[in-house]
């Protein structure tokens, strides 16, 4: 048997692009390829990309030009350039990158295995349809490789909403949820390799609607058919629209001991007149009631946001209302970006905000919201949280996880395992963890 060919993934973007670079990893290992983690010793280089915002996009280019050597000394090497800079500008990267042998946009790869083949012949290979076939299906897990005890699942994915800022509904395309029936044979087959907690992914994940055994099914039946899987602990979903938080969802928190207290709920603007403009279609009204319902129905849920400012048209009014959406929400964690012009997108025809003010106004939001993180993250000092141990820590004896929060918890002289769950009392705080100990 010849040696296998090593395969490189580097992934850029949210964690739907991570799923999808285990997936490809899984559909090129039917081709005798096995992963490494150093591009030095590829044979095929995939860079699974991001085209959020223009940095995202832009990392791509710097990235490919650094492996003109490697190419240089191996000339069977492959270069492929996945994910959604494919999707969005696939011919310019290969106009733009002569050393990029081939591109897949994330609606084809389960065509990759033929796309390498032909790649291996010299002949360069462009797919960024969106084709009928459903890609899932057809990437179906080849190795029963055991696993880490945490993983994502994709649900659902693209998006019908056209928020006025942002790529992905031309990325990723139109809404599609997966038929629940194959969402759970894959949650059974991972909790079979060692998983105990899925997070479910899609860009609109509270979207779902995917095929039932009678009807669509919402994604809070689809988390109760979940809830009925043996050796799955632990449920968590995202990213999650306002507008698409359904009451049964909303309930499931309360109801479902599976369902993490935890919900990331992006209202990216406080400005109704911002909100307006970036076609979110609701207010910053309708999202604090929201939040009160889903506080009514699970108290000690932990939220997180995303926020992007310096929109075009945003003026010091419209940001000061975001800072007073921020001081009544109270977020455990959020993510804020400043405003990035996507061509084709229908903001990018409007008149920008100063950048210097931008950075401003980014630079404030970011205070509050890591005063707001810090504290949410101190209330935790004195109470007892649930960990799934993730790894050894950096000490011996130590052990590292995650709370029912999200938030990273250090545990010394634990004698528990990778993928255990133990009761433990948080003790201190730090600067992005808490420390606690085990509760006998
Ligand atoms: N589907 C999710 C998230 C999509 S992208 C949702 O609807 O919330 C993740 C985040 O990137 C967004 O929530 C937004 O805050 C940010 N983002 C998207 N487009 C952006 C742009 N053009 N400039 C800056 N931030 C952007
Ligand atoms: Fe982008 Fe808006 Fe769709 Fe989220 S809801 S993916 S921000 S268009
Ligand atoms: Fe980026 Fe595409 Fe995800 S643009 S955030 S990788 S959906």
């Amino acid at each position: 048997m010849s040696a296998p060919k090593k395969l490189f993934i580097k992934t850029y973007g949210c964690q739907m692009n991570v799923y999808d670079s285990e997936r490809m990893a899984e559909a090129l290992g039917g081709e005798g390829y096995v992963e490494t983690k150093s591009a030095d010793d590829a044979d095929m280089i995939l860079l699974n990309t991001c085209h959020i915002r223009e940095k995202a996009a832009e990392k791509v280019y710097s990235e490919l030009g650094r492996f003109k050597g490697l190419k240089a000394e191996k000339p069977d090497l492959k270069i492929g350039v996945a994910g959604c800079v494919a999707q969005a500008e696939g011919q310019e990267i290969m106009r733009r990158q002569p050393l990029v042998d081939l591109v897949v946009g994330p609606q084809s790869y389960h065509r990759l295995p033929e796309m390498e083949a032909k790649a291996r012949t010299g002949e360069k290979v462009l797919d960024t349809d969106f084709p009928e076939e459903d890609k899932f299906e057809k990437l179906k897990n080849r190795p029963k490789a055991k696993r880490g005890p945490t993983a994502f699942l994709t649900v659902q994915e693209g998006c019908d909403k056209f928020c006025a800022f942002c790529v992905v509904p031309y990325t990723r395309g139109a809404e599609v949820s997966r038929p629940a029936d194959r969402i759970l044979r894959e949650a059974q087959d991972l909790v079979e390799r060692g998983v105990r907690e899925i997070t479910l992914l899609g860009q609109n994940v509270n979207a779902y609607h995917g095929a039932g055994p009678n009807s669509d099914m919402t994604l809070a039946q689809l988390i109760w058919e979940l809830d009925k899987v043996d050796g799955l602990e632990r449920i968590r979903f995202t990213t999650s629209h306002p507008n698409d938080m359904q009451d049964d969802l909303i309930e499931a928190h309360g109801t479902c001991a599976k369902l993490m207290p935890y919900l990331h709920l992006p209202v990216q603007a406080g400005s109704d007149k911002i909100l307006k403009r970036m076609n979110r279609a609701h207010t910053a009204e309708s999202y604090i009631r929201l939040i009160e319902r889903i506080r009514a129905a699970r108290p000690d849920i932990l939220i997180s946001g995303d926020f992007i400012v310096g929109f075009p048209e945003e003026t010091e009014e419209d940001f000061q209302a975001t800072l007073d959406l921020v001081e009544e929400v109270k977020y455990g964690t959020a993510y804020s970006f400043k405003y990035s012009t996507r061509p084709g997108t229908p903001a990018a025809e409007r008149a920008q905000v100063d950048p210097a003010a931008a950075d401003d106004r980014l630079q404030r939001l970011q205070a509050l919201l890591t005063k707001q993180q810090r504290e949410v993250q101190d209330s935790m000092v004195g109470r007892d949280v649930t960990v799934l141990f993730e790894k050894a820590g950096r000490f011996p004896g130590q052990m590292v996880g995650k709370s029912d929060y999200l938030h990273a918890v250090h545990v010394a002289d634990c004698d528990r395992a990778i993928g255990d769950l133990a009761r433990v009392r948080i003790l201190s705080s730090g600067a992005n963890s808490l420390a606690g100990a085990l509760i006998e």
